[in-house]
């Protein structure tokens, strides 16, 4: 059973300048984002799926349409300004802190807003126990991109929302990094990702397929099942 939604975008366009031209990133969509479930939004590259997070995070302003909240985050507030309990967001270039080491990273959040439960678990769920105490520039990829998610769950968000949280992943890694995902939401949160990668798709509770900005498919599985 869904319930109800903890995000609703209503009509919403977002539109770039690019020299002299306008670029509709996003056109007129509405969706209703669920707790309980990881959301995957697919389609191809320039199809609008960065802005669609960006806007629901809210990095990015509508030009038009509405992005509300719903409980149990606040209502009436711009998703921008939620604390990170309530909305974590994994960028795709992943801003990682350099002078922190992994460890320190993923913490980060609860030095901000103490204690939560402790990362050990994460840290180990994430495969990134043994190089905690690394810099990020001494990680590979896929594990500085597995810190940046262990940062983002650190304090349990109510709606997590990552831009291609596997792009760096090998193949038995994206497994993995689903996993923890769909933990996640299984506690009730909502886990709203992008993703080219098809073994995500495969395995997603619901697809969205953005075409030139548009929601062109939104299919719900009828059974996920873990992919290992
Ligand atoms: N800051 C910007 N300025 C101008 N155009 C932009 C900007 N950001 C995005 N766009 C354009 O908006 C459209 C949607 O871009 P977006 O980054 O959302 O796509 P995407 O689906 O995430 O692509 P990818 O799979 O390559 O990451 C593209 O045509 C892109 O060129
Ligand atoms: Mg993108």
């Amino acid at each position: 059973m869904r319930g109800n939604p903890i995000v609703t975008l209503t009509g919403v366009t977002r539109r770039f300048r690019r020299g002299g031209e306008t670029v509709t990133a996003l056109a007129d969509v509405s969706l209703e984002i669920y707790p309980g479930e990881v959301t995957v939004a697919a389609g191809p590259s320039g199809s609008g799926k960065t802005t669609l997070l960006s806007v629901i995070a809210g990095l990015e302003r509508a030009d038009s349409g509405a992005v509300q909240t719903h409980e149990p985050l606040p209502a009436g507030v711009p998703t921008g300004s939620l604390a990170w309990r309530q909305l974590a967001f994994v960028p795709q270039a992943l801003a990682l802190l350099d002078e922190l080491t992994v460890r320190e990273n993923v913490e980060l959040p609860a030095i901000l807003d103490p204690p939560g439960a402790g990362s050990p678990a994460l840290l180990e769920a994430l495969e990134i126990a043994h190089l905690a105490d690394r810099y990020p520039s001494q990680a590979s990829g896929g594990e500085q991109q597995r810190t940046a998610l262990g940062r983002a769950l650190r304090l349990r968000p109510a709606l997590l929302v990552a831009d291609e949280p596997t792009g760096h992943q090998d193949r038995g890694r994206v497994g993995l990094v689903l996993n923890v995902l769909r933990q996640h939401a299984y506690s009730g949160a909502a886990v709203l990702i992008s993703s080219h990668d098809e073994a995500v798709i495969a395995a997603a509770d619901r697809v969205v397929t953005l075409a030139d900005g548009r929601i062109v498919a939104d299919h719900q599985a009828r059974s996920a099942g873990y992919i290992r």
